[in-house]
């Protein structure tokens, strides 16, 4: 009985992924979650209603949804599938009567942490065993500067609690590493400060918070040094006003369908309207540099951040060296990457990822072990990696655990599309953090992906 019962479980929480023949047709991809999490976060802000238009329901974001209503936001889901949230003002959030439970989900739990930092009430913030695992201090030691009382648990991870102000300081602030959530952080707890903040990044990380405070009405200039250093300045004290927004389909969930294509012989699908935002795009170029047929069409504007419709036809893919300086505009594609390089001809070497190492799990080891157990030459250090790509190498049958994280998951199914042996990938629920539907959404272009371990899929 318990046996069974184990298996049972077990196998409900796996996906298996069998050979594809070829895909074809339309790819509607869900809502970008960088963007959906700010969008709750800064309407509730502002001054006003705030509609949002194609809000990820990922679990992610709607524990940042439920975050802000614990906060005293009032936040409701229409019938039309839109967001109304009505804004609380920059000096209006509530403090939360419980611990605010993020879930899976980092930039939820450090943007929030921001937030509440410049907000004269207290809040502790916990999360799921992955995210708590995942560093903290590079959040809280800049928010410590601008004054709020902050206790972190052991090893700089959560719970954290924060006990805000109403007068934060502004900071002048060098992170080590380009982060957007760090430099989010800073920005949503600086909204309140007297004085100007400044943040100079390495180089530029994605720019949803700097573009969505402009859309609501806030001066915020961004400045990119000789040395490639990305200076963003903001005075405090500003008000937001309401102002809709249209989230634009995420660019790293179309990274998966974008990959499958191109490997999967014969394909030719369409993913319309994907953000384009340049901080986004260093999968896209890199793919093209190794070769990828894909056409980037009716680029347009909507809502403040660029779109277009994308078409991927599959291709003889080559390795490449990719620049470190591309890995902040590409930084959650690495594991899905790794999947086209594995089938590409040649090596692709990835350099200055370190970040890799403190993401949802560590993608590099992750990425790596996982590749191996399918057949595939890699090798690591502690801030690249390089797979050594070969087609005929690919001898799938593993069983992968995702350790949690929803891209490393996403990317071996993709890599059992081509495999000569399905693909079994274990602890498959985190992949509704950002991708829900992933598997329906990739069966309908001509994935075959099967609930269950390979037994029970077969
Ligand atoms: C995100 C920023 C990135 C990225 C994460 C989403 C954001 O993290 O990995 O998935 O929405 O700001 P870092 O800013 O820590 O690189």
């Amino acid at each position: 009985m318990q046996t069974s019962m184990n298996a049972t479980t077990a196998h409900a929480n796996m996906l298996t992924s069998f050979a594809a023949s070829q895909l074809s047709g339309e790819g509607v991809i869900p809502g970008d979650k960088s963007m959906s999490h700010r969008a709750l976060m800064l309407g509730s802000l502002a001054i006003g209603t705030t509609k949002v238009t194609g809000l990820l329901r990922g679990a992610d974001v709607l524990s940042t949804l439920s975050a802000m209503q614990a906060l005293g936001v009032e936040i409701l889901d229409g019938d039309d599938g839109d967001i109304t949230i009505t804004g609380v003002g920059t000096f209006g959030l509530r403090a939360p009567s419980e611990p605010l439970d993020l879930g899976n989900a980092g930039t939820g739990v450090r943007l929030l942490m921001g937030l509440v930092a410049g907000q004269p009430i207290t809040a502790t913030f916990t999360g799921d065993d992955s995210l708590s695992k995942r560093p903290m201090r590079r959040i809280t030691d800049p928010l410590e500067l601008m004054g709020p009382e902050i206790s972190v648990s052991e090893g700089g991870l959560l719970p954290v609690t924060i006990t805000g102000t109403d007068t934060p300081l502004a900071v002048d602030y060098t992170p080590k590493v380009a982060s957007a959530q760090i430099k989010s952080a800073i920005l949503l707890a600086a909204i309140n400060a007297r004085g100007t903040t400044i943040i100079r990044e390495p180089h530029i990380s994605r720019d949803h918070t700097e573009s969505m405070l402009r859309h609501f009405g806030v001066e915020i200039s961004q400045e990119i040094a000789d040395d490639g250093q990305h200076i963003v300045s903001m005075a405090g004290e500003q008000s937001l006003k309401a102002a809709d927004i249209l989230v634009p389909r995420d660019p790293s969930s179309a990274a998966f369908a974008m990959v499958a294509a191109l490997i999967t012989e014969g394909s030719d699908i369409t993913l319309p309207a994907i953000g384009m935002n340049p901080q986004r795009t260093g999968l896209i170029t890199t793919l093209i540099e190794m070769g990828g047929d894909i056409t980037i069409s009716n680029e347009r504007v909507e809502g403040g951040e660029p779109i277009a419709d994308l078409r991927i036809r599959s291709s003889t893919l080559k390795g490449i060296t990719v620049p470190a300086e591309r890995a902040a505009s590409m930084i959650d594609e690495y594991p899905i990457l790794s999947v086209a390089a594995a089938i590409a001809e040649g090596s692709t070497y990835m350099p200055g990822i370190a970040e890799l190492r403190v993401k949802e799990t560590d993608r590099i080891s992750v990425t790596a072990d996982g590749l191996r157990a399918n057949g595939v030459d890699v090798s690591e250090t502690e801030d690249s990696m390089t797979v050594i790509g070969n087609r005929d190498a690919i001898t799938g049958g593993a069983i992968i655990d995702s350790c949690h994280d929803h891209r490393i998951a996403m990317s071996f199914l993709t890599l059992g599309m081509v495999s000569k042996v399905p693909i079994t990938v274990s602890n498959i629920e985190t992949i509704a953090t950002s991708f829900p539907g992933f598997a329906d959404l990739m069966n309908g272009l001509g994935a075959d992906i099967r609930a269950g371990n390979y037994e029970a899929a077969s």
